[in-house]
């Protein structure tokens, strides 16, 4: 975890610290390394510590300019901007947390709910979800233990035109009205990983469910790897799985007046906003049996929130396995936002000179080699495949793992009849 003390966040804010973070900005857009860029820093700036923040400064507001609008104007430390939501990611959660969840698409929220919800984020980082929270609509009370921070929030909160009161406080131990709603965006990184355990988030989410329990509503950013089914959520949390594009970015813990009625783990589909969500248990699993003539990835927010079983039930879909979530069917399934559908081509041992005699018989296109659950050293298996390895592209190996055995299939991207087959790339 990197430290800045408060003095060198308070001078960062200060016009000085603004002009050397533009300096050290203009310099690496002329394309100076950092190194470079660092050294004349120390010629401009007394104290090296500063000198040092505003680089680091400067290449996080780079870094910053493709996903945040006003990133030229705001004050990012590395991990702070590692650790920040994404926009559009903030912007879409912070819409639930200001008008319930009843919103999505066709149910629009009131332009300006009044009087405006009270909104307390716990962990406001440096800002990322109080700005987007705030500009949905909510008073903002933003809580943040780290002293160097709280100066680059208030800074960052004021050039983004936001509203909200900044308090340096603990997480844990902060009293939030009862009538107010919460939300908390724990680190979820230590030492470069992202942890997966409930318990190494910080704040933790035990605790902060036992906290804020009270509030009219609490929501908790989590690792999207968590559990829905962890009986540390109880019967009354919802936990949503979100994907962006074809990236699973996070989970949520739903609860109070925040939660949907009964469900208990639910999927959305980001940008579309689509949703699909189930109260109680996971319904029945599907049966398991030989490939059909497509095989069918649901989207992996579906599988976290166990609604595969469901969407492959629809489609008339078996199992290829148990344990995997990767589904099959007989004729090509319609076209959905929720799942993926190759045309299989063959199914074969899953031994290279096999499938490398396959591929010189049927000799396709550049292909890629895909593992569900199989242990392979893939450099090994191009190799022995003689093909330089390759990929995305219209045709695919897909090595897979069943119960008892493992397969080969070799799938293609459907040209029509079935889903809508994007480049994966
Ligand atoms: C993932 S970051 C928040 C990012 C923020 N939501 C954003 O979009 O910019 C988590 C933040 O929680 C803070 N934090 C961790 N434990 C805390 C605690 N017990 N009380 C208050 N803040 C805490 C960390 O210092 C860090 O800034």
């Amino acid at each position: 975890m990197e430290t800045m003390t408060v003095a060198t966040a308070r001078w960062l804010v200060s016009d000085d610290g603004a002009a050397a973070v533009a300096a050290a900005v203009r310099s690496l857009d002329a394309g100076e390394d950092e190194l470079t860029t660092t050294a004349a820093m120390r010629r401009q700036v007394a104290v090296a510590e500063h000198g040092a923040a505003a680089v680091t400064a400067a290449v996080a507001r780079r870094r910053a300019r493709d996903r945040w609008p006003d990133a030229e104007r705001l004050l990012f430390t590395r991990h702070g901007l590692e650790e920040a939501s994404d926009p559009d990611v903030a912007a879409w959660r912070a819409r639930r947390l200001v008008h319930g969840p009843g919103v999505g698409p066709g149910r629009e929220a009131a332009e300006d709910p009044y009087p405006p919800p009270e909104v307390w984020d716990l962990g406001a980082g440096l800002g990322g979800d109080t700005v987007a929270i705030a500009r949905a609509g909510a008073r903002v009370t933003a809580v943040e233990h780290d002293p160097a921070r709280c100066v680059l929030l208030a800074h960052n909160l004021a050039v983004s035109g936001v509203d909200a009161r900044v308090v340096r406080d603990d997480a844990g131990s902060v009293v939030v009205p009862a009538h107010a709603r919460v939300h908390v965006d724990p680190a979820r990184r230590r030492e470069g990983r992202r942890v997966r355990d409930l318990d190494e988030h910080r704040p933790p989410v035990g605790s902060m469910l036992r906290v804020h329990g009270h509030a009219a509503g609490l929501a908790i950013t989590l690792a999207p790897g968590v559990d829905a089914d962890d009986p540390v959520f109880g019967e009354d949390v919802e936990v949503e799985y979100v994907q962006l594009g074809g990236d699973l970015v996070e989970a949520i813990a739903w609860r109070g007046d925040l939660r949907a009625p009964r469900v208990t783990a639910s999927a959305t589909l980001l940008p579309a906003g689509l949703r699909r969500a189930r109260t109680g248990p996971r319904g029945p699993r599907l049966a398991v049996g030989d490939p059909g003539s497509h095989l069918v990835e649901v989207a992996v927010a579906a599988v976290r929130a166990r609604l595969h079983d469901d969407i492959g039930a629809g489609i008339g879909a078996r199992r290829l396995s148990v344990r995997r979530a990767l589904l099959t069917t007989d004729r090509p399934p319609p076209a959905s936002p929720w799942y993926r559908a190759r045309r299989i081509e063959a199914v074969l041992p899953p031994r290279p000179p096999r499938v490398r005699r396959w591929l010189a018989d049927a000799d396709p296109a550049p292909v890629e080699l895909v593992l569900h659950g199989f242990d392979a050293d893939v450099t090994a298996w191009w190799r022995a495949l003689g093909r330089p390895p390759r990929g995305p592209s219209g045709w695919r190996i897909e090595l897979v793992r069943r119960d008892d055995d493992a397969i080969a299939v070799i799938t293609r991207a459907d040209d029509g009849s079935g889903a809508p087959e994007a480049d994966p790339s």
